[in-house]
């Protein structure tokens, strides 16, 4: 018996996806040129979406245990490295859709009404998995986001939203940190004084520029009262955890502290690794938002101020997510109390070794 080879066409399914573009203006009988270029940008965002979510589910799997392989933290930095790269390439992709000029594009845009990129379940299972919040979501009606979507679009998404997402997930693990107490070692005591003497600095510094007037150092002496208020609440639970209800802050004090501790020892050997894992999310927040805002700029370019196809203020609202979609927030607001590596706090020989690789102590 002869069995056929597997064609290149076959394993892709190249009959499938090349045959899934069907512009509206053809059917219309009235073909527009770059409808083509408009179908193709998004489903290619949208196979992409699809690998970001492959690699996604698999880094929340590692993590959903009370206990992170340690094993797995490289597969985990591995992988959420390949989401970077990939969004990377998704905002560079909106300049190839720029390429349509807004006279092009109008010639089909009604075609599509009321489809719109706000409909895309992939982009909000992102999001939820990601860790965005429900409450945090800007709306653009009366309704909430996930009411634009068909029944079965609809539980796909609540479903991301439900489950434990990667900032959930995150902030268990690092809750879990060791180190964080050790006997004989205040480390937050030694912290503390080095942060108050850089905050000090600082001051002085303002109070002390003649290039300031007034008002702009009346201001920056208010945006460090600020600082030293949300830095003092760092070490006291009720003053955290009032930040937290009133939106300011979302990753738990415990949290923090651990992200805090591996920030400032991340040159430590075992630290090295979670170090990077942080720095990662930061990166996927950073680009998203950069999308975020790329998207609004490519926006604002085809239809001006002109109401989206799914009905929003259109550049407008997408302006607005741009400052409040993002979900690694807290990460990033770490460098606010990072000290010089100067002035940290000396840890213990013991502490010392236990953050090491034991066979190269002391060598
Ligand atoms: C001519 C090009 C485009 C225009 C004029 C446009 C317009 C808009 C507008 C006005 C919105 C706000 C919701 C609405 O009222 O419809 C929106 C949302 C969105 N669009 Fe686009 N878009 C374009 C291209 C794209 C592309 C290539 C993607 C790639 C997948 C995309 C994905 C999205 C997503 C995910 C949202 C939801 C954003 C959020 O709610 O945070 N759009 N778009």
């Amino acid at each position: 018996m002869t069995s056929k080879k597997l064609s290149y066409g076959e394993y892709l399914q190249l009959g499938n996806i090349l045959d899934s573009q069907n512009l509206q203006s053809a059917q219309k009988e009235h073909l527009v040129h770059d409808e083509m270029l408009f179908i193709i940008i998004h489903q290619t965002y949208e196979l992409w979406f699809k690998q970001i979510l492959h690699e996604l589910d698999s880094v929340i799997d590692m993590f959903r245990d009370n206990y992170v392989q340690e094993e797995n933290t490289g597969i985990v930095i591995s992988r959420l490295g390949r989401i970077i790269e990939i969004q990377k390439l998704l905002i560079d992709q909106v300049g190839i859709l720029e390429t349509m000029t807004p006279m092009d594009f109008l010639e089909f845009r009604d075609l599509l009404s009321p489809a719109s990129g706000f409909q895309s379940v992939q982009f909000r299972e992102i999001e939820n998995k990601l860790g965005m919040d429900a409450k945090q979501r800007i709306r653009f009606g009366k309704q909430s986001y996930d009411k634009y979507l068909d029944s079965d679009d609809r539980s796909k998404v609540l479903k991301s939203e439900k489950n434990p997402s990667l900032f959930i997930l995150l902030e268990n693990w690092l809750e879990r940190t060791p180190f964080l107490q050790f006997e004989g070692f205040n480390f937050w005591n030694s912290y503390q004084i080095a942060v108050e003497e850089m905050i000090n600095t600082d001051i002085n510094r303002i109070s002390s520029n003649p290039t300031l007037d007034d008002s702009a150092r009346q201001a920056s002496l208010k945006n460090y009262e600020s600082i030293r208020k949300t830095y003092e609440a760092l070490f006291d639970k009720k003053k955290y955890n009032k930040l937290i209800k009133n939106g300011h802050r979302k990753l738990s004090q415990k949290a923090t502290l651990g992200a805090l501790f591996i920030q400032l020892y991340r040159d430590e050997p075992i630290l090295q690794l979670p170090h990077q894992l942080l720095t990662q999310l930061v990166d996927i927040d950073h680009l998203l938002t950069s999308w975020r805002y790329r998207h609004s700029l490519l926006v604002f370019r085809m239809i001006g101020i002109k109401i989206g196809t799914g009905g929003s203020a259109g550049h407008g609202y997408l302006k607005k997510t741009v400052e409040k979609h993002s979900i690694f927030g807290d990460l990033s607001n770490l460098s606010t109390y990072i000290i010089p590596r100067s002035s940290l706090p000396k840890l213990p020989e013991e502490l010392k070794k236990q953050l090491g690789f034991y066979y190269t102590y002391g060598k």
